[in-house]
């Protein structure tokens, strides 16, 4: 049986494709530096699936520590979640991104060649398609960023590109996620934000839950077809079902690939707004505020990259993120503690 070394594997993403790979038979090694997440998601992982995940709590950055990890057990290949992603926060802390994000990744991709593990698949972001494209976004299209936390996604994804060409054994997929959102069906995990939150659907459940007075709606004058933003909500579950076919793609592909994941269809804020409110049964108060300083009007994924290469393709509707998203919360009012 492989044994997957998934990095950042206690926080959102990270903890449902663990599910997803154990249910798919894999061995699943997390390591995570628990600055995002709480160590009880693995306890919360093993009862969903009723396998064990082994976990260690260390830090990407951390060279001594990665390798013991990968002495420790035989690493077939590596999941890369650990990383920071607010980009706010980024603006604030560049050298903090850059030294978490990218050193870490370094430290990560050199342990993997002295234990001679070559395959990884990267969380990268629909970000990296910067302003200057329009959607559907392709893969082929020109990639840039437009602050720090973007860079880094820009930045690893080069240096992915540039091991594949130095070691043509090395295989590495990175997925291009869109606006990734819902909990497991169990409500056991979920998006567990730190403070108030900075995206929609974190955000509005915690109007749903009284904790926040109301939704600003951060503009209402983007060229689209209700004037607020537009974006590919994806259901985080269909995205871990994405990584467990990467993996496989990578089992027997070398070289590099960059592969959006997203539905291929945009919902606008209010549509979002709706559907929650149907999810959760109550009204979400809201008012229009301005445009929030770098948002674009409208981002979806052209999906076809991933069907035809790994034969995936998004199945969960906004509704089902959003009644989702509500499970989740009203088991967790105060996330997982
Ligand atoms: P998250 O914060 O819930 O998970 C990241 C995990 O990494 C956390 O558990 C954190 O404790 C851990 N971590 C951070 N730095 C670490 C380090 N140096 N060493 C070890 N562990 C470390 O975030 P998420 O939403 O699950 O995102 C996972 C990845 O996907 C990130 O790389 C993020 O940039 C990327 N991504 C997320 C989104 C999104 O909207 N959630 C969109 C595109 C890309
Ligand atoms: N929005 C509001 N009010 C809020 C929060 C968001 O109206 O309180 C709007 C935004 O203006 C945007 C939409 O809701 O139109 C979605 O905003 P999010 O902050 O949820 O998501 P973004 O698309 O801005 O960003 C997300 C991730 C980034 C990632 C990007 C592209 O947070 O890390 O998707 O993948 F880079």
């Amino acid at each position: 049986m492989q044994n997957i070394l998934v990095t950042g594997g206690t926080g959102f993403i990270g903890s449902h494709t663990c599910a997803e790979l154990l249910k798919s038979g894999y061995n699943v090694v997390i390591m995570d530096n628990l600055s995002n997440s709480k160590k009880a998601v693995c306890d919360r992982i093993e009862k969903i699936t009723g396998k064990s995940v082994k976990f260690y709590e260390a830090d990407i950055c951390d060279y001594d520590a990665t390798c013991q990890i990968f002495s420790e057990n035989k690493i077939d290949a590596v999941i890369h979640f650990a990383g920071l992603k607010a980009v706010g926060e980024s603006v604030q802390k560049p050298i903090e991104y850059y030294s978490n994000n990218i050193t870490g990744t370094l430290v990560l991709l050199k342990v993997m060649r002295e234990y001679n593990c070559k395959k990884i698949v990267f969380s990268s972001s629909a970000t990296v398609y910067g302003m200057n494209n329009k959607a559907p976004y392709t893969e082929d299209m020109p990639t840039s960023a437009t602050n720090p936390y973007g860079y880094t996604k820009v930045i690893i994804e080069q240096i992915l590109r540039d091991i594949c060409v130095s070691d043509e054994t090395f295989g590495a997929v990175a997925l291009r996620y869109f606006n990734p959102i819902g909990a497991d069906k169990s409500g056991l995990i979920g998006e567990n934000p730190n403070g108030i939150p900075n995206n929609l659907v974190p955000y509005i459940a915690q109007v749903a839950q009284g904790k926040l007075k109301e939704l600003r709606v951060f503009g209402d004058d983007y060229d689209t077809p209700d004037g607020t933003g537009v974006r590919d909500y994806i259901h985080v579950s269909d995205l871990a079902a994405g990584h467990v076919c990467a993996l496989k793609y990578s089992e027997n592909n070398d070289g590099f690939e960059a592969v959006n994941l997203g539905t291929g269809n945009g919902s606008s804020v209010l549509e979002v707004v709706s559907a929650y409110e149907k999810a959760c049964g109550k009204e979400i108060p809201k008012k229009i505020t301005q445009r929030r300083a770098g948002d674009i009007d409208t981002s979806f994924a052209n999906a076809e990259k991933a069907k035809k290469l790994f034969g995936w393709e998004a199945k969960l509707t906004l509704d089902d993120m959003c009644l989702d998203s509500w499970n989740f919360t009203k088991l967790n009012p105060n996330g997982i503690e």
